[in-house]
């Protein structure tokens, strides 16, 4: 990743033409993960090229798995996986390498692997992923930002999450695959990444039941087969486009959107926004005369307004005519888009968890830091609404989730480039 990279971006007067979905980056992490519960080949397609995926080949790699990528279709093969200990310098770039804790328990009944990281929204502590293996007969300890994991075998066990914690639920059902006996888990995430993970298991021969509700029961399944998985379209990515067609007048069509089941409480939020929406046939076609009112808005698990949008939300309530509130309820600490969209012009007051953005602001163009992936993404947009030019720096961070927002806005007629 090249850290010195930045982005310039021209205000924008209006945006016309399209921009293709890319494939899901928090739906093909998880899955990555759950190929090392068997030995096999697995073609992942509409697999997203971007920085976090790169990385997962590497965790996987250490592993003695086999990863090939190209046009967009990752070859993953365990045939020859053999247990190994997980190096700090690469786990600790991403949150998802902790996914791989689940799988290991499950195949080699022992895990070694340094700590998560992730984009820097909050403690991110994984307490409720611990608890959860501790209920499954999992001896866990921590030194010196190393997880040792073990057991002599995985106990099926009841266990409730004291939170829907995404990340616990995706591992404690893969850790589940590989326990002797039924593992019921309540209070379970609901996110669609979760109902693909279940449905991926599903089709390798895990038997499973509630999948889609709060409660998961998982039958320990020894005899599983590897097969291939077409990955959807991300929500985010999508939501983050269909946002920012609310901040500009907007004619574009969002191609790769073969559903909206996922994206229903996105396009809620956009309608709000004065967004008018038609799906047909793969593709989202979006109009809107740019001029947003303001409101008051919160962000929730599924299928509430997702968290990962709120820093895209704030960016274009910036831009709004009326006083608008946001309330954040996810993270504790999610609002680092807040100090660079003042610098920008912005009139925003945050107490807690609680953004209170003033309307009528006319934002200038200037030169803003991306701390985060998600942060970053909305500079890009917040760089469209400002007058003059508007340079992101650190736009590794958002490589790590978005193939090239570059070449996307591009092909809806922004004047913007990497420098
Ligand atoms: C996943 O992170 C996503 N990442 C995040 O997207 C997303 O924001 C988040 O889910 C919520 O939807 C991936 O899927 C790779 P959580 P995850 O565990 O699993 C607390 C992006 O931009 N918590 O649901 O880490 C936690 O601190 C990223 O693509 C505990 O307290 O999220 C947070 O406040 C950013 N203990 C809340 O739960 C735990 O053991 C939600 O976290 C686990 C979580």
């Amino acid at each position: 990743m090249d850290c010195l990279k930045a982005i310039s971006v021209k205000d924008a007067s209006e945006l016309n033409g399209s921009i293709v979905i890319q494939g899901s980056k928090n739906n093909v992490l998880p899955i990555m993960a759950a190929t090392l519960l068997c030995n096999g080949i697995t073609r992942i397609y509409n697999c997203p090229m971007i920085e976090d995926v790169r990385v997962m080949c590497e965790l996987l790699n250490c592993l003695h798995v086999e990863t090939k990528y190209e046009n967009h279709v990752l070859t993953v093969d365990t045939g020859c996986s053999c247990y190994e200990p997980l190096p700090y310098e690469l786990t600790s770039k991403l949150r998802a390498s902790v996914l791989l804790l689940g799988p290991m328990l499950a195949r080699w009944q022992k895990a070694e692997i340094g700590m998560p990281g992730g984009c820097a929204i909050g403690l991110r502590p994984i307490d409720i992923h611990l608890e959860g293996f501790m209920k499954m007969n999992v001896d866990v300890k921590l030194y010196r930002n190393v997880l040792t994991c073990s057991t002599y075998y995985l106990q099926g066990t009841e266990y409730t999450l004291r939170f829907p914690s995404v990340g616990a639920t995706e591992n404690l059902i893969m850790a589940a695959v590989g326990a002797k006996g039924r593992t019921i888990l309540r209070g379970v995430a609901k996110e669609p990444e979760i109902v693909e993970l279940c449905k991926y298991l599903m089709h390798m021969g895990v038997l499973m039941e509630g999948v889609g509700s709060d409660v998961l029961i998982i039958k320990g399944t020894k005899e599983l087969s590897s097969c291939d998985y077409c990955n959807v379209y991300d929500r985010i990515v999508a939501g983050t486009y269909l946002l920012m067609a609310a901040a500009l007048p907007s004619k574009i069509k969002l191609i790769g959107i073969e559903n909206i089941c996922y994206i229903k409480n996105i396009m809620n939020v956009a309608a709000l926004l004065g967004v008018n929406m038609v799906h047909i046939d793969n593709y989202l076609s979006v109009e809107s005369f740019g001029n947003v009112q303001g409101g008051i808005f919160k962000t929730g698990l599924y299928p509430e307004f997702p968290t990962d949008l709120q820093p895209v939300l704030m960016t274009v309530l910036a831009g709004a005519a009326k006083d608008s509130t946001l309330v954040e309820t996810v993270f504790e600490k999610r609002f680092q888009i807040v100090t660079e969209l003042i610098k920008l012009g912005a009139d925003i007051d945050v107490k807690g968890r609680n953004a209170q953005i003033r309307g009528g602001c006319h934002l200038q163009g200037h030169t803003v830091k991306a701390t985060d992936l998600r942060q970053g993404a909305a500079l890009v947009v917040a760089g469209l609404m400002s007058s003059g030019y508007t340079t992101i720096t650190d736009v590794s961070y958002i490589e790590r989730g978005y193939e090239d927002i570059v070449r996307d806005l591009q092909g809806v007629g922004a004047e913007i480039s990497y420098i």
